[in-house]
């Protein structure tokens, strides 16, 4: 009798380092696998034993709000014993490298290094020397994979399947990793993507990315369902790479009027830290479109599917030598 053939998906990474080279299946695969873990946030006692005896280190070399706190609640909430490493309390401000500072952590045993670095490639770099499993939080203008899959974790709850939508990234996208794993992720699931901003804060050979391109959000926006909305990222920046905020906030920025012309249930998003009055007016990034605060609270059932994910490969790889 011929064998019945398993079409079962079977997760098999270890590490997180980007979406550019993750199957459509993979990446549906972890949002079906953060929705298990969302109503964990709702119980009163907010935990579940998944992580525990595991230890989680959070090393970010950058400053981050909202991605190292969701990162650190989401392996609290799985149980797991979490380090918090900052470039500017640890021996990196002493000129240890990366390498020699994430052995020595792993001489202590940690299984999970979860890092944000100014530097693209950090994560990958790390994950090829050493043993415990990366999760990249951010990596220079590389790739921020989570933000992403937590982008289309929202849009799926809020709107249905990704397929079919027209969704835009507008801004400094240039110097955004979100906007590049956002492309990655949003392409792979259907949607349809128009970047909008200056042609100095497009990236380079954006033709060759599976992308429409505008240069002015008011010749564009009544088509799209999902606008996103980046921050300049001005610390990324050599120079000016506009003539003056208050140009970049007259062509660009989502003000209300401008609002009046885009689909009455269009989705605002944006990653955050938020620059009111810049690229987003303050009634539009709080209005009854805005999805911002909800895509801060799917973030961390995204994170606690990743990290139950890796993990589980780790666990997997160990019983298996
Ligand atoms: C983004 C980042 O750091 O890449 N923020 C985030 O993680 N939510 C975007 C930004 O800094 O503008």
């Amino acid at each position: 009798m011929a064998k019945k053939k398993d079409n079962k998906f079977r997760w098999h990474r270890r590490h997180l380092l980007g979406l550019h080279d993750l199957s459509r299946q993979e990446i549906q695969f972890i949002l079906d696998t953060a929705k298990g873990f969302e109503q964990i946030s709702t119980r009163s006692i907010k935990k579940a034993p998944t992580l525990r005896g595991r230890v989680v280190v959070n090393m970010f070399f950058e400053d981050s709000t909202r991605t190292r706190i969701s990162f650190t609640l989401a392996a609290n909430r799985l149980s797991a014993d979490v380090i918090e490493f900052t470039k500017k309390s640890s021996s990196v401000s002493k000129g240890e490298t990366l390498l020699d500072t994430a052995r020595n952590l792993e001489a202590m045993g940690i299984d999970i290094v979860v890092i944000r670095h100014n530097a693209g490639g950090a994560p990958k770099f790390l994950s090829r020397n050493i043993d415990a499993c990366v999760i990249n939080a951010g990596d220079g203008f590389n790739e921020h994979p989570t933000q992403a899959l937590l982008d289309c974790y929202t849009i799926q709850k809020t709107s249905g399947p990704l397929d079919g939508l027209k969704n835009s990234i507008v801004g400094d996208i240039a110097h955004s990793r979100v906007a590049r794993s956002g492309i990655w992720a949003m392409t792979k699931l259907g949607a349809e993507i128009t970047l909008v901003g200056p042609a100095t804060l497009m990236p380079p050979k954006v033709d060759q990315l599976p992308v429409n391109v505008s240069y002015k959000l008011d010749d564009v926006i009544e088509q799209f369902d999902v606008i996103n909305m980046l921050r300049i990222q001005f610390e990324r920046m050599g120079g000016s790479a506009f003539p003056s905020t208050r140009e970049y906030s007259h062509f660009l920025g989502l003000t209300a009027e401008r609002m009046k012309r885009a689909k009455p249930d269009i989705l605002v998003m944006h990653p955050g830290p938020i620059n009111r009055g810049l690229e987003i007016e303050s009634g539009v990034a709080d209005g009854k479109n805005s999805v911002i605060l909800q895509q801060v609270a799917n973030g961390l059932a995204v994170r606690m599917a990743v990290l139950f994910l890796v993990n589980q490969t780790a666990i997997e790889e160990a019983k298996s030598k």
